[in-house]
């Protein structure tokens, strides 16, 4: 994707998460001279396989495991600074000695403290049966307080005695916060105050301008990837609210998440899955009935990377895709897991959805319709084959290759990656 003039590139997930991003972007990386995060947190669970190897990175980008690759935490992403030592010890006990050394942390990137983990577990239960499912990272109680300007930055831990002001107001405001939703979670400002500081000195030490650095390389004419967390479905603004995660996932958002501009983003690559999943509550128009549902699981090994909780499975939904390319500028498709499909007498694709004999045209924003209309399917022949050997279009069975086209067509993007395995060298570039 790194091909002629693109230096900035965007890898962003284009359907309900988990799309196979960590494989992606370690692919991509190797052309690549900074990977960097732009939004999320410790919710994301990016895989990647190297060698015999599995790493599930969650706040640190997917190009560490390449050496020399430099990685950002960009501004827009919400950190768990315990959660990201925790990486990184992880990360250098395993041979990746100066992986420290090549993270860039945003001074202005949000902190979360264990005070967001509490609220976002009061909130959860306070909900009930309308419960999101959501990790219990504390995503949504970090941007909370960003947008209302109360956070906590990166760049805050060096005034402590300010920060001292901050997090006393931050647990007061906590402790009230848990008292309306009828917790008895206790919040201990002290406590609160030691543990933030205490991996201060050591998060400061990787802190910077990070928007300042990303410019300068790419005037040196540098490649710079950034990894989207989370997917389409799942932004704030155009997912399906309020069943989503609390920051803006798609491109859009790429620049804005590390301080740069968007006229610095070259191309835009979104991944999907050769079928659709999706983990925690609400909407998934093409979700099959459990039995089917469980069979594609075990085929496609779907448990969340983040949580293990059991993925929820349904065929391809080229409307969401559809959709996901136009309001991520798509430039091409990156389809991943093709080969969880290998030996299904047929393929199933949604193309569009019908609600009360009419047929709808643009992917619906309010929960009622999402809830209530129905897919409209297109049956296709399955292929009786391993396609995990293959390495370029032409050794695809033909039918996989139909399947291909016609999701080619439907979604109106162009598929240049087809992963076929968890390996580095599963990969199809269609332009090779
Ligand atoms: P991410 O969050 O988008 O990075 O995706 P996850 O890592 O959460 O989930 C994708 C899962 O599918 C991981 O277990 C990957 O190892 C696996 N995976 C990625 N690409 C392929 C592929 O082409 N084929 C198969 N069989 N597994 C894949
Ligand atoms: P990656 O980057 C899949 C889902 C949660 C829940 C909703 C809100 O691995 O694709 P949150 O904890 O963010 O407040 O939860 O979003 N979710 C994800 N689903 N992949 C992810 O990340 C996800 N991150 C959050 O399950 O439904
Ligand atoms: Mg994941």
């Amino acid at each position: 994707m790194f091909d002629g003039d693109v230096r900035g590139l965007v890898v962003v997930g284009s359907q309900w998460g988990d799309e196979g991003k960590g494989k992606i972007v370690d692919v991509l990386a190797r052309d690549a001279d900074w990977i960097a995060r732009y939004q999320g947190g410790a919710n994301a669970g990016h895989t990647v396989r190297v060698g015999e190897d599995e790493f599930i990175l969650h706040q640190i980008p997917s190009g560490i495991l390449y050496a020399g690759k430099r990685c950002v935490l960009g501004n827009g992403m919400v950190l768990d600074p315990a959660g990201l030592f925790d990486e990184l010890d992880g990360l250098m006990e395993r041979g990746y000695e100066d992986a420290e050394e090549r993270i860039y942390v945003s001074s202005r990137a949000q902190l979360v403290l264990p005070i967001h983990k509490l609220l976002d577990r009061a909130e959860e239960e306070s909900r009930g049966a309308d419960r999101i499912g959501t990790t219990g990272r504390g995503i949504g109680a970090a941007y909370t307080d960003k947008v209302a300007r109360v956070g906590i930055r990166v760049g805050d831990l060096a005034a402590p005695d300010r920060l001292k002001e901050q997090i006393d107001a931050a647990a007061e405001r906590a402790r009230k916060r848990l008292q309306l939703l009828g917790s008895d979670l206790e919040v201990d400002g002290e406590r609160l105050f030691d543990e933030t500081m205490s991996g201060a000195e050591r998060l400061l030490a990787m802190s910077t301008d990070v928007g300042a650095v990303l410019k300068r390389a790419l005037d040196r004419d540098e490649r710079v990837l950034l990894e989207g967390a989370q997917g389409t479905m799942l932004d704030v603004d155009h997912g399906t609210y309020p069943y989503v995660t609390s920051s803006n996932t798609t491109a859009g958002a790429a620049a804005t998440g590390v301080g740069l501009g968007p006229t610095d983003v070259d191309a835009v690559l979104g991944v999907v899955k050769a079928y659709t999943t999706r983990v925690g509550a609400g909407p998934l128009p093409t979700e099959l009935p459990e039995e089917e549902a469980a069979r594609l699981r075990e085929l496609g090994a779907e448990y969340g990377a983040t949580t293990g909780r059991p993925r929820r499975t349904g065929w391809f939904d080229a409307a969401v895709v559809r959709y996901a390319g136009r309001i991520n500028g798509l430039t091409a498709l990156a389809v991943s897991k093709l080969d969880v499909l290998d030996g299904l007498p047929e393929v199933k694709l949604g193309v569009g959805y019908r609600l009360g004999g009419e047929r709808l045209d643009e992917f619906p924003a309010d929960l009622t319709t999402l809830c209530e209309m129905e897919p409209i399917y297109e049956a296709m022949p399955g292929w009786q084959a391993s396609t995990a050997e293959a390495r370029r279009v032409a050794d695809l069975p033909a039918a996989a290759r139909a399947y291909l086209d016609r999701i080619a067509e439907l979604t109106g993007r162009p598929i240049r990656y087809i992963s076929v395995g968890t390996r580095r060298k599963q990969i199809i570039d269609v332009e090779a």
